[in-house]
């Protein structure tokens, strides 16, 4: 066995820590570096919390609309405190368990702020000096930030990060969102469902841009329906405080309007995180900030690595621990690459809305032929046994070979059955395949199964026009 390699990984989110802990498996020397907490933002500021908030909402919202299965529920009332008690608890328990992990599989942690100092040299600098660390090779996993937008800067108090969204002391009055992606929406229908009125912002001509238009249409009617404020093409200027709240000024189609609240939250994307690091002294190659890596996730470096956020788009969890599985068996000396057919992406908005490979028109653009099959939940009777039949599930197949290309889905529980779509498309699936696949009964994965049969107008519970 050749000798284990001495390697850095900077950051400790879902890419670095899963990237440790391969390592780590693979019989290599790591040290993980963190300057704030085990689990990077998807388990401290990020995904886990948000979705503990949002189940608390989802849970709300159901027993206050139970009426119909003979449900009715008084005096139902929401501790904040104790909500946000109830979310810290479960991050407490995760970026522990990241913590005993790392331990268990002998990584060394070193909580400090780390700058490359050379291709094999970290420098660290934390509350008890500065110390250098030699190695062998160095991952970068440091994650993005929230980009602040002039005149909105973050102050926590009255313009919220999602990081200050996911710890209020208080539901407010009214929230403005500004931003109608991914965070402004999951964060925006979370509050209203806990009382708040809600007004979103988004600068393009509607919400969830780039996402596939059909899906997009439900959860506008599902705005529409629980009465949250949506403005499109409208820009966010500026906010100043008076006596009535908070007094937030924006553009429309040239006009100057004025929205007022209690609260803002800023959510218009997230930028790489690399202040710091150095990487303009070392000439790494960047992309728009991005550090950019081959498939081997080395960097213009080889001995150094990127995944993650740092190493670009799209910026999920998920892509970023696949990156950090990669980097550690290449650094082990195994032949390994990033050759995933697909991401899925999921957004627990309500209905969740969840998408994995090409929609039509980026089916078309690339020169493909398509054909579509839609099921409806409304049509299936585990989702009426749960009272949520909005939305459906498309399939977009290759008109030639009938291989699944993208499957997009909005409805119950869509961000756990895209994890079959694209076990489809990872394998290279036919919709036939998934057709002839016996889903068990009575369960929401059949609506897949019937979309599946739709594509060639066979599905049993729809009447399909030939
Ligand atoms: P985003 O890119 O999803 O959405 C930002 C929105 O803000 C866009 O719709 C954009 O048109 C709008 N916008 C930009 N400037 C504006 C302005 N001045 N006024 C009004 N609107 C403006 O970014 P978001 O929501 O901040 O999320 C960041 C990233 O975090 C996402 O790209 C995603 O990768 C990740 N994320 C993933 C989640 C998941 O997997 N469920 C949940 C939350 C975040």
């Amino acid at each position: 066995m050749s000798q284990p390699r001495n390697v850095v990984v900077i950051g400790a989110g879902p890419a670095g820590y899963v990237c440790a802990i391969r390592l780590a498996q693979l019989g290599q020397k790591v040290t993980v570096i963190e300057r704030s907490a085990l689990g990077g933002t998807c388990l401290n500021v990020g995904c886990i919390p948000s979705k503990a908030l949002i189940a608390a909402g989802a849970l709300l919202h159901k027993v206050q609309n139970a009426q119909a299965m003979g449900i009715t529920a008084k005096d139902v009332s929401l501790d904040v405190g104790q909500l946000v008690e109830w979310k810290q608890g479960i991050v407490g328990k995760l970026t522990g368990g990241v913590g005993g992990l790392l331990k268990n599989h002998g990584a060394t942690v070193i909580y400090g702020t780390a700058s490359i100092t050379s291709k094999t040299s970290v420098e660290v600098t934390s509350s008890e000096g500065k110390q250098t660390l030699n190695c062998d090779d160095i991952v970068i996993a440091t994650g993005s930030e929230p980009i602040e937008i002039p005149g909105f800067a973050f102050d926590e108090d009255n313009v919220w990060s999602s990081t200050g969204a996911l710890r209020p002391d208080s539901i407010p009055k009214h929230l403005v969102v500004i931003g109608g992606g991914y965070i402004g929406l999951e964060m925006g229908m979370m509050y209203r469902r806990l009382g708040s009125e809600v007004t979103v912002l988004e600068a393009s001509p509607r919400v969830l841009p780039g996402q596939d238009e059909d899906c997009v249409k439900i959860i506008q009617r599902s705005l529409k329906k629980s009465k949250t404020k949506v403005m499109t093409e409208t820009f966010a200027k500026s906010w100043k405080k008076d006596a009535g709240g908070l007094v937030v000024t924006v553009e429309k189609n040239g006009k100057t309007e004025t929205v007022t609240c209690d609260q803002i939250l800023s959510t218009v994307g997230r930028k790489p995180y690399s202040a710091g690091l150095g990487l303009e002294r070392l000439g790494l190659e960047l992309n728009r900030g991005f550090v950019s890596t081959n498939k081997k996730m080395q960097t213009s470096i080889p001995n150094i690595y990127a995944v993650g956020d740092i190493a670009g788009q799209p910026m999920l969890a998920h892509k970023g621990s696949k990156e950090g599985l990669i980097a550690a068996a290449v650094i082990a000396g195994q032949n390994d690459e990033y050759d995933a057919k697909c991401v899925p992406a999921v957004i627990f908005t309500a209905p969740e809305m969840a998408s994995v490979g090409l929609t039509v028109e980026q089916a078309e653009e690339q020169g493909l032929k398509t054909r579509v099959g839609q099921f409806p939940f409304a049509a299936s009777g585990r989702a009426m046994s749960l009272m949520e039949t909005e939305g459906f599930i498309k399939i977009v197949a290759d008109a030639k070979t009938d291989e699944v290309l993208g499957v997009h889905m909005v409805g119950p529980e869509v961000t756990e059955l895209i994890a079959e779509a694209a076990l489809a498309i990872e394998m290279g699936a036919t919709t036939e395949d998934i057709a002839r696949t016996i889903h068990a009964h009575p369960t929401l994965p059949e609506v897949m199964m019937e979309a599946a049969e739709s594509v060639h107008n066979m599905a049993v519970h729809i009447f399909q026009k030939k």
